[in-house]
């Protein structure tokens, strides 16, 4: 594209058929705002400045969006897209640049291909304007498209302004523009809001440039989801499912195995390698990242987790801002919090969670224990039921482990706390104390065995008398 191109995101509106005290724009789909999906589409282009027009919840809206080199325009109260687009005017004007993009940030299902060519064919026909145009089955509440005998657009005429002829009409606006700024700005201040909702509404401006004798043109997405704004909860899941759909036919055309994608669910930043396998409900969120030859699932939930080549999650496991390195096997019911690092081909068991622990190259935690604030050496083995202590009630300790130790089952470590290399504590110990390297630590009770006391007691009873052994 060879004319520079700015963008105004609108953003601005209530969403009021949404029935939320949330800010439209700001309801997650793919578990990401709807306005992220918007601004990623239009951001993947060479756009630049982009606007985004920001009214209910305006705070909201731009601190869920600070920091990412966007301009925000507020538009308080908001009255009709005509308006967002009057109170943008001098920040479109302060730029050179020629054309002007206009996306509403309800539209999550747009693609940057869609924006592509309607930005190439905008250019190459010189238009005034040109707006994206999708055809529905049933063109419910959206703009209908008005098309002159010569196939340019006459005008938008909104749903309910509309004439039943003018209703019929399949061809609708997706809500999305590209303008001659030139020729657009002149027009906004004429915008009346002379309709059914009493707003300015930015669909007249193609009406007064076909008045003024300039050409109009629509490009026909081919597929019609890309138009679908979300205006209600419903909308909202339909466009949820879409998003979803899309994401792991994606993955599979790349190579991951996924055992049931109707049930799996994958965010827009997590990578998954090919060859990796996903199995029934698996929910990748954040930046997770999974490696090839991994198994994750059923039943997993990762956020922000690192997997490596060849590692396996098993079932109901759930795993955050975490490291898995590869081979490691993790679960069945495992949690592992923030900070955990589990070494290559460790393993971490059932009802056993880690928090800011490093489990060595190796070592195993097989069942049912508490790691926190532990640095656990390589090839250890953690008995069962054993536990860190690692909070007095005010600061947390840490525990080292070194190579090598074994750790009997039951055993409570109290932070803070060393085991050397290669040390053994046995079972059901309380250790407070540092364990040397090589030793062997017991801390509990001495057993005691009182030979033939079942059969003294009965005999005391039947004599009366109580036994208080
Ligand atoms: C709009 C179009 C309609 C089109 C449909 C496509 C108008 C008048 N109608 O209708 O032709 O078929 O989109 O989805 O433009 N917004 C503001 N400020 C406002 C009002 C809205 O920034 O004062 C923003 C909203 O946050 C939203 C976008 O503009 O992101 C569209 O607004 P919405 O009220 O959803 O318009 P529709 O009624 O869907
Ligand atoms: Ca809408």
């Amino acid at each position: 594209m060879a004319a520079s191109i700015q963008a105004v995101v609108l953003a601005a509106g209530r969403g009021t058929r949404m029935k939320s005290a949330r800010a439209k724009v700001l309801h997650q789909a793919l578990g990401a705002p709807l306005l992220e999906h918007v601004l990623r589409a239009v951001r993947s282009l060479p756009v630049d400045p982009v606007t985004v027009v920001v009214g209910h919840q305006a705070d909201a809206v731009e601190a869920a969006f600070a920091g990412r080199g966007l301009r925000f325009v507020r538009q308080d109260p908001p009255r009709g897209t005509g308006h967002a687009l009057q109170v943008a005017r001098d920040e479109i004007a302060a730029h050179p640049a020629k054309t002007l993009l206009v996306v509403s940030g309800d539209v999550p299902l747009l693609r940057p291909e869609t924006l592509l060519s309607l930005l190439d064919v905008h250019e190459r026909s010189r238009a005034a304007a040109t707006l994206l145009t999708v055809e529905l089955d049933d063109p419910g509440a959206y703009g209908r498209v008005l098309r002159g005998t010569d196939g340019q657009v006459r005008a938008i005429v909104e749903a309910r302004d509309a004439s039943d002829a003018e209703r019929r009409v399949r061809e609708v606006n997706a809500g999305i523009y590209a303008f001659d700024v030139a020729l657009l700005l002149p027009l906004l201040p004429g915008l009346q809001p002379q309709n059914d909702q009493g707003e300015y509404y930015l669909t007249d401006v193609i009406g007064l440039l076909r008045s003024a004798g300039r050409s109009v043109h629509a490009v026909k997405a081919s597929d019609p989801a890309e138009a679908l704004g979300v205006n209600t909860v419903g909308e909202l899941s339909e466009v949820s499912l879409i998003l979803r759909e899309r994401r792991v036919a994606d993955l599979m055309a790349a190579g991951v195995a996924l055992e049931d994608p109707a049930s799996t669910h994958i965010g827009l930043d997590v990578t998954v390698e090919a060859d990796a396998v996903l199995r029934p409900y698996t929910i990748l969120e954040g930046r997770t990242t999974v490696a090839s030859g991994a198994v994750i699932g059923p039943f997993v939930r990762l956020v922000d987790a690192q997997i490596g080549a060849g590692a396996q999650v098993l079932d109901h496991c759930l795993l955050r801002e975490c490291v898995v390195e590869a081979g490691a096997s993790i679960g069945p019911f495992a949690h592992l919090r923030p900070e955990s690092h589990v070494g290559a081909r460790a393993k971490v068991g059932n009802f056993v969670e880690l928090k800011k622990t490093r489990l060595g190259e190796g070592s195993k935690a097989p069942h049912l224990s508490y790691l926190g604030d532990a640095t656990i050496g390589p090839g250890v083995n953690i008995g069962a039921g054993t536990i860190t202590c690692n909070y007095d009630g005010r600061t947390k300790s840490p525990t080292e482990i070194g190579a090598g130790a074994f750790v009997g089952s039951d055993v409570t470590l109290v932070a803070p706390l060393s085991v050397g290399a290669g040390a053994y504590v046995g079972a059901g110990s309380v250790i407070t104390e540092d364990v040397p390297d090589g030793a062997l630590a017991l801390g509990r009770a001495r057993q005691v065995v009182k030979v033939g006391w079942a059969e003294a007691r009965a005999r005391q009873r039947e004599e009366g008398k109580t036994t208080r052994e």
